[in-house]
């Protein structure tokens, strides 16, 4: 049956835009369903490189339809700018893209607030969000009474409701501006229910041929037999439910938000590729506890290009983190790996993996629930030796360096997964595919029979 999940395990920019890319060939739909232009990706195809951030990849060829769910966060600005950057190199977005009409609408005072509430978490550090307006929008959804979804665009109480929520954004603004760090912030003042209706009305006219009831698409194509390919965005570590909170993201960026994100139930995903990093990195605040603040990190961050995509801030590194990779592999029902960005650790002497943290003088292989626990957490390494041999150029399993395959190798066996992809490079041709050995997903029986007693 028909579904492909690709679930990133870390804090996000795993590089699965790439092998998203890949995959798409043998799908019939792509479907991002949660996040919003919080997101970036890069994709390189047909030798150019092409930065997308709602709208999936699968939009770059013929054949494929592109979906973007309930669950997302739609900012119609950040939609029409990629649409055009897309049409204006030839792409024909034509009914390739479908919007969903649930998705719920960031709109200017969402960006705002994020700017005025993002200063520090009760006092703390900042989260440090991407400033798009992300989590305003999704408290506004489950909050219900200032939430527009896109389908709300069409309706004749479109403009009403317009007006009672900026009356009522302006005094919640204007109080939040007066208390808190509003620096830069636009002024609660600015916000004009005229102007802001004009602004959307030209956009719901424009993505007007997009629109639908998406849960509905999807529920046909699985009808149909039609291949499926969802496409997390962000990392499972940040994760609003069972990530490091409160540094997260607001939407289910495990695999725990395909059914939700989606409406699609999760038993027609029969295929999830957890994607990590070769080494780990971090945007925003929160902790990190394998993060080299040294010149090694320095090497990590300008060898791998690790700078946001979105807001070109730079990423913080650090060594491969297995206990929070396995606890994620396990939270999204992860079948197999891809390990990408392995050509970074090439030329180092030795290289580690984080297998175990201590905590509180007590060694730990659980990820812990609470923050200030994985701040505290101390790195115990695994150093296994390095490889000097450049990787790029390498195209089978069996010709990486030795060294090179027993570090994906304690890497598998430390997750309890195989290795199934390694990409070496930013290009379609430097992935190197293992036979597909997807592990079964109940190894053990559920309910065994219990055991006769002796006679
Ligand atoms: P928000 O999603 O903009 O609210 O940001 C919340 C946290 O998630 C911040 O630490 C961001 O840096 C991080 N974040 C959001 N989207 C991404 C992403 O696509 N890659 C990596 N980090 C992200």
């Amino acid at each position: 049956m028909p579904g492909t999940c690709v679930i990133g395990l870390q804090w996000g920019d795993e590089a699965k835009g790439k092998l998203v890319d890949i995959l798409t060939e043998d799908h019939d739909l792509v479907v991002r369903y949660q996040g919003g232009a919080n997101a970036g990706h890069t994709v390189v195809s047909g030798g150019q490189t092409w930065k997308l951030s709602l709208i999936p990849s699968g939009i770059l060829r013929d054949g494929i339809t592109c979906i973007v769910t309930g669950g997302v966060v739609l900012d119609p600005a950040s939609v029409i700018r990629e649409m055009d950057g897309l049409e204006s190199r030839g792409v024909k977005i034509g009914s390739k893209l479908l919007l969903s009409d649930r998705a719920h609408v960031v709109f200017p005072w969402h960006i705002a607030e994020d700017k005025v509430l993002d200063g520090s978490v009760s006092g703390g550090e900042a989260i440090g969000t991407t400033g798009r307006g992300i989590g305003p929008c999704y408290r506004d959804k489950v909050g219900r009474s200032l939430a527009i979804r896109l389908g709300d665009l069409y309706r004749d109480d479109f403009r009403a409701k317009l007006e009672h929520i900026v009356a009522v954004k302006r005094r919640l603004l204007a109080g939040w501006q007066q208390s808190g760090p509003a620096g830069g912030t636009p002024d609660a003042a600015e916000l004009d229910a005229a102007a802001i209706h004009r602004q959307y009305m030209a956009y719901a006219e424009r993505l007007r041929p997009h629109v639908a009831d998406t849960t509905a698409v999807l529920l046909d194509g699985v009808e149909a037999g039609k291949r499926l390919l969802f496409e997390g965005a962000q990392g499972a570590l940040l994760d609003i439910d069972h990530g490091t909170f409160p540094y997260v993201t607001s939407s289910n960026s495990s695999g725990v938000g395909v059914a939700s994100g989606s409406g699609v139930p999760g038993r027609w995903v029969d295929r999830v590729i957890g994607v990590v990093k070769a080494y780990s990195t971090r945007v925003g605040g929160g902790p990190l506890p394998t993060e080299q603040i040294n010149a090694f990190g320095e090497h990590m961050r300008e060898r791998g290009r690790e700078y946001g995509t979105v807001t070109m801030r730079p990423r913080r590194c650090g060594w491969f983190d297995a206990v929070a990779a396995r606890y994620t592999a396990r939270l999204s029902g992860v079948d197999e790996l891809a390990v990408m960005l392995l050509d970074v650790l090439s030329e180092l002497k030795e290289v580690r993996i984080c297998s175990a943290y201590t905590i509180g003088g007590k060694r730990v292989t659980q990820f812990p629930s609470h923050v200030d626990d994985l701040r505290q957490a101390e790195p115990i390494y695994e150093t296994l030796p390095g490889w000097s041999e450049d990787l790029t150029t390498v195209r089978s399993y069996e010709a990486l360096p030795a060294n090179a395959r027993a570090y994906l190798d304690r890497i598998s066996e430390l997750l309890g997964r195989p290795v199934t992809i390694v990409s070496v490079g930013p290009d379609r041709e430097q992935t190197i595919f293992r036979a597909p050995s997807v592990a079964p997903r109940h190894p053990a029986p559920r309910h065994p029979l219990p055991t006769p007693a002796k006679a």
